[in-house]
């Protein structure tokens, strides 16, 4: 359709929300980068970078890595050509601070956000969704050993590479994570409501009943509907 806007969009919501799950699909969808900072974070880790052992420092603990580490890690990735139809952020932003920087680095590029999807989803749900998560070490593919089983145990479906259970996926540090985002990442929402972008989803179904009311929820963004 002509006139239709690009998508530049933040999906907000608690850890084992569903924000990668639902990225990965709506990425595919609109042909938009998933730009997830925890992906880039644990593929730093991965690679023994210098980034990636300052990273791991928190991120073990269920703690944030500092504002200036992530803002221009963002920063320089929007940069990228391949954002220019569009991108999606996962897990960013994450702080007040964040949230005004981010602003700012769109502004520098004459952009701005179209809508900021929030996943709803009950605290009990996301403790059980989180504990039996599985993710490809090589593609990132995101299982669940319940709700989206691999096909075959330990392997992934879409590259055949080995499945892991993230370090930070433990009882302890999920508690952590919670706290730490419900003291620091939730409030920013309110930031994000002043400003008429926020659109409520409730992530309590299947992935595939989320994935539907995404859908609806993009398709009015982009026919420039304001809900
Ligand atoms: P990050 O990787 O962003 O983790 P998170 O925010 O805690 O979120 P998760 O990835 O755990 O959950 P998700 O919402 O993506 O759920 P998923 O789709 O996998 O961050 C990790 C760490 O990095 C942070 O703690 C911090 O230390 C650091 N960091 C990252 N960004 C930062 C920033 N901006 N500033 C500072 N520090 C930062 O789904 C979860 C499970 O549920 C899966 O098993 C999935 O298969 C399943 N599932 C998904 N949807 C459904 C459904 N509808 N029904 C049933 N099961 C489902
Ligand atoms: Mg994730």
């Amino acid at each position: 359709m002509a006139g239709m806007k690009g998508l530049r969009l933040v999906i907000f919501g608690p850890p084992g929300s569903g924000k990668g799950t639902q990225s990965k699909l709506i990425s595919e969808l609109y042909g938009i980068p998933h730009i997830s900072t925890g992906d880039i974070f644990r593929d730093e880790i991965a690679r023994g970078s210098r980034l990636g052992r300052l990273a791991e420092e928190y991120i073990s603990k269920g703690l944030l890595v500092p504002d200036e580490v992530v803002v221009e890690m963002v920063r320089e990735r929007l940069l990228r050509e391949d954002c220019k139809p569009g991108f999606i952020l996962d897990g960013f932003p994450r702080t007040l601070r964040q949230a005004e920087e981010l602003d700012r680095i769109l502004e520098e590029l004459g952009w701005r956000l179209d809508a900021v999807i929030n996943l709803v989803v009950d605290e009990e749900e996301v403790v059980r969704r989180i504990t039996l998560r599985r993710v490809c070490s090589v593609c990132g593919a995101i299982y669940h050993l319940e709700f989206n089983p691999p096909k075959r145990p330990g392997v992934c479906d879409r590259c055949g590479g080995k499945l892991y259970q993230r370090e930070d996926d433990t009882e302890e540090v999920v508690r952590k994570r919670l706290e730490v985002y419900r003291t620091q990442t939730e409030p920013i929402l309110r930031y994000y409501r002043e400003k008429g972008l926020v659109r409520d989803v409730d992530g309590n179904p299947s992935i595939e009943e989320v994935f539907e009311q995404v859908k609806a929820v993009l398709e009015e963004v982009r026919s420039g509907g304001d809900g």
